[in-house]
């Protein structure tokens, strides 16, 4: 057992837990999957938003992304696409560059995963910059899928990410301060 950098913010089993690393402050999703009740209240909120609207892809944004989309995607009988960062998807792929907070990452997508004809919802655990989403959406959209919408359960309204998409809508379970 050893201590990490983290400074606490929120008492450990708060949700969403509030915590500070290096001077960015992180809202974290991790102390809500301990509670299966409201883990699953999550899942079930998206599903019935998206049950009746032909989603045939949940892409899912490495890391979180992939926590709360495979639950969506079976349940709604949609193919689950993992956007992964570089150098983990072993086939052919396409790449978005995009800037956080704290720098640049990139992202990537098989070639083949999502095609035209597919309609398309970008699941995440929290939209800050917007930046992550904007480039979940362009790879989508460059293999010609429709992205119907973003999927989110947390909001950082003060940073203002959905100025980064367009009119695309972004729907989230909760906005932070
Ligand atoms: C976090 C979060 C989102 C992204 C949101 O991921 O899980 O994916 O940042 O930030 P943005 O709206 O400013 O782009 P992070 O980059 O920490 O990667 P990780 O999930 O792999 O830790």
């Amino acid at each position: 057992i050893h201590e990490n950098d983290w400074e606490e913010e929120s008492s450990p089993g708060s949700w969403p837990y509030i915590g500070f690393l290096h001077g960015i402050m992180f809202q974290d999703i991790t102390t809500m999957l301990l509670k299966p009740e409201a883990f699953r209240d999550t899942i079930d909120l998206f599903v019935e938003r998206y049950k009746d609207k032909g989603i045939t892809v949940i892409a899912g944004v490495e890391a979180r992304g992939f926590i709360f989309g495979p639950p969506i995607a079976l349940a709604l009988g949609a193919k689950f696409v993992p956007l992964r960062k570089p150098k983990k998807l072993p086939g052919k792929v396409i790449s978005e560059e995009y800037s956080l907070e704290y720098g640049t990452d990139k992202i990537e997508m098989h070639v083949g995963a999502a095609e035209p004809n597919d309609r398309a919802v970008v699941v995440d655990d929290l939209i800050a910059t917007g930046g992550t989403l904007s480039a979940a959406v362009k790879l989508l959209e460059r293999a010609g899928a429709e992205v119907v919408e973003c999927a989110c359960v947390i909001e950082l309204p003060e940073l203002k990410g959905r100025d980064k998409l367009g009119n695309r809508p972004v729907f989230v379970l909760v906005k932070a301060d």
